[in-house]
Order: structure tokens, then sequence, then C-alpha cells
């Protein structure tokens, strides 16, 4: 799977760009964890609600008291490549932060599919053993020698580099953590901080979407489907959205979806045809990648030499 926008006119001897995207495009991204479901105090903050999903992020929340000053922590390792199995939960040194770094004590993880990519080898990891996971919420714990903005019990969150948050506590550089308000959960946070910056990239840089545009969005109940139809749905623009279930299609309304199409019972060609009155969209979504390219692609493609 990988994030691919596409973006497809249809109208006459219009153009067609690919635009390929991946969280690399995204600047201090990090992500993961829990979806609430109610996502009030966030709304609070942006224009508008958005609202996680719910299958893919799993809040680790830590509650606990914190250890005083411990620098051994529990974290989970990798030490081969594989499944699930192959996470372990261990001790690990945690040390004290150097210069330009924090220690977070975190509060929530995010878990992505990047971890998974990571975990099976997909994408190769620098050292193994390794600590999982690109983006937590926590509280600052320690502050390394000259630092100033950052203070012992600020809240903070992070998605992107460096991985490790899959620990009790980690070690981070100063300048990839941004301050989350009081009004936001910690698990709300972690869990929006890397799809939010996704769909933020997808809609308002890869591609400007616009009052009136028409948007398609693949797996449009997934983590980052669901905010790009809620998102897409606020700029005023139409949104057909693709899922493989009629829960996930309820799922997909409730986010702003204008039309869903259950692709597993529907032609979705002929539903995308009829939907556009066989003008098309400006923009295409594709979260899924390898097994929705050619439906993305080849099926729609010919509608833009109509
Ligand atoms: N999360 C981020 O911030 C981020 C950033 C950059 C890139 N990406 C990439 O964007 C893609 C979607 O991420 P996400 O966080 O939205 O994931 P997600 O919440 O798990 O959603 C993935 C959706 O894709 C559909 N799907 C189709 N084929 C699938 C398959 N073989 N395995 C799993 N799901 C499949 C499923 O929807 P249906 O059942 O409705 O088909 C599923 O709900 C991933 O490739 C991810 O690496 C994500």
């Amino acid at each position: 799977m990988g994030l691919l926008p596409i973006r497809i006119r249809f109208q006459n001897h219009c153009s067609t760009q690919l635009l390929c995207a991946s969280y690399h495009c995204i600047p201090n991204s990090r992500h993961f964890s829990q979806i609430l479901s109610n996502n009030k105090n966030l709304s609070k903050c942006l224009p508008f609600t958005l609202r996680t999903h719910k299958s893919v992020v799993r809040a680790l929340a830590t509650e606990s008291a914190s250890p005083p000053a411990a620098k051994m922590v529990k974290a989970i390792r990798v030490h081969e490549l594989g499944g699930p199995e192959v996470l372990k939960w261990e001790d690990v040194e945690v040390g004290e932060p150097k210069e330009g770094e924090v220690r977070v004590k975190n509060k929530a993880i995010g878990l992505n599919f990047i971890d998974v990519y990571f975990r099976k080898g997909v994408y190769k990891t620098a050292t193994v053993p390794y600590t999982p996971g690109v983006e937590a919420c926590g509280v600052v714990t320690a502050v390394g020698p000259g630092l100033t903005g950052r203070q012992v019990g600020d809240l903070v969150a992070y998605a992107g580099q460096p991985m490790g948050s899959y620990a009790e506590e980690q070690i981070l550089p100063a300048n990839r953590v941004v301050p989350v308000p009081p009004s936001i959960d910690p698990t709300v946070a972690a869990s929006l901080l890397l799809k939010g910056m996704t769909a933020q990239f997808l809609l308002r840089s890869c591609f400007k979407v616009e009052p009136g545009h028409t948007v398609l969005v693949h797996a449009a109940a997934g983590g980052v489907g669901s905010l790009l139809c809620q998102w897409a749905n606020a700029l005023g623009a139409t949104v057909i959205g693709t899922v493989s279930t009629k829960e996930k299609a309820a799922q997909a309304k409730e986010d702003g979806c204008h039309h869903v199409i259950i692709y597993k019972e529907e032609d979705f060609v002929a539903r995308v045809k009829e939907i556009t009155s066989d003008n098309g969209v400006e923009v295409v979504y594709d979260s899924v990648g390898k097994d929705t390219f050619e439906v993305s692609y080849t099926f729609l493609l010919p509608f833009f030499y109509k």
C-alpha cells in the first residue's frame, strides 16, 4: 500500500498529471494511535471537526505515574523482521537528553502503517534491533543543557523522525516536538498528527482542492481517507468515496462523503461516470496503491479521452 494521489482531468483533451506523494514528502510528520470517536476539543482548535479512524489507530496509553528519573524504561523492540510476534516488550536505557534534546514520557503512541512496513522489512531500518513507532504525545521529563523553549511538564507531540515511539519514555530532538494545547487529549494528538499533515499536504499543496471540485477518495473510511473526506467536504468539494463494506460506507457518509461506492458490490467505473455525468473528477486520492491503481488509472483514463 502507498498513498498515491492521482490527478485526472476528464475535460476535453486536458493533460493528466500523476502526482506521487509519500510520508517522505511531509515535513515533521509523525503519527499514530487511537482515534477518538469524539473530538469535541479538537473542533475548538481547527476550523472543522476531524475524526480519526477507529480501526487503524490504537492508543497505547501510559498514564501511570512516571518513575523517578529512571534511566531504564520499557519499550517494544524488534530483533528480527516478521509479523507481530517479533514485537518484544523489553527494558531499554533511555538516558539523559543532550544539547538540543528533550526526554518525553509518552501518554499515547500512534500506530501507523509505516510501522508495519519497517517490521516486515519493506522499508529498511538503520539498525536491528530497533524500537518502532514514529508518533506520540507525552510530557517532557527532562531537557538538554542550555535548551530554551521547552520545559519539564510541557505536553508535546511529534510525528515522523526519529523512530522509537513504542516506548514509555524516549529522547527526541527538541525541534521535532510541537506543544499540545490542554484542550486536546493526548490520544487525539498522537493519532492525528501524521494523518492530519498527510491530509493537509494532499488537499492544500499536492493538489489544491477548491469549492466546486469533485474529488474521489479510495479507502474513504481509512485513517487518511476519513480525514480527506471530512476536510474536502469542508472545503466545498463534492466527495466521492470508495469502501469495501456497508459498515465503512456508513462511516464514510458520516465523514462527509456525498456519494459512497461499495466497490465490492457496485461497478465503480459506471458509478463514477453516473455521479459526475461523465465529467470526471479533479483529483483521485488512492490510499491503496497496487490493488487499486489500475482501477484508478486505467479505468478512469479513458474518460479523459472521451
Ligand atoms: N497515515 C498516514 O499519515 C500516511 C501518510 C503517508 C502515507 N500513508 C499511506 O496511506 C495508506 C493508507 O493509510 P491509512 O493510515 O489511511 O490506513 P488505514 O486506515 O488502514 O486504511 C487503509 C484502507 O485501505 C483499504 N485497503 C485496501 N486494500 C487493503 C489492504 N490490502 N490492506 C489494508 N487496507 C487495504 C481498506 O479500506 P477498504 O476496506 O474500504 O478498501 C483500509 O481501510 C497506507 O499505504 C499508508 O502507508 C499514510
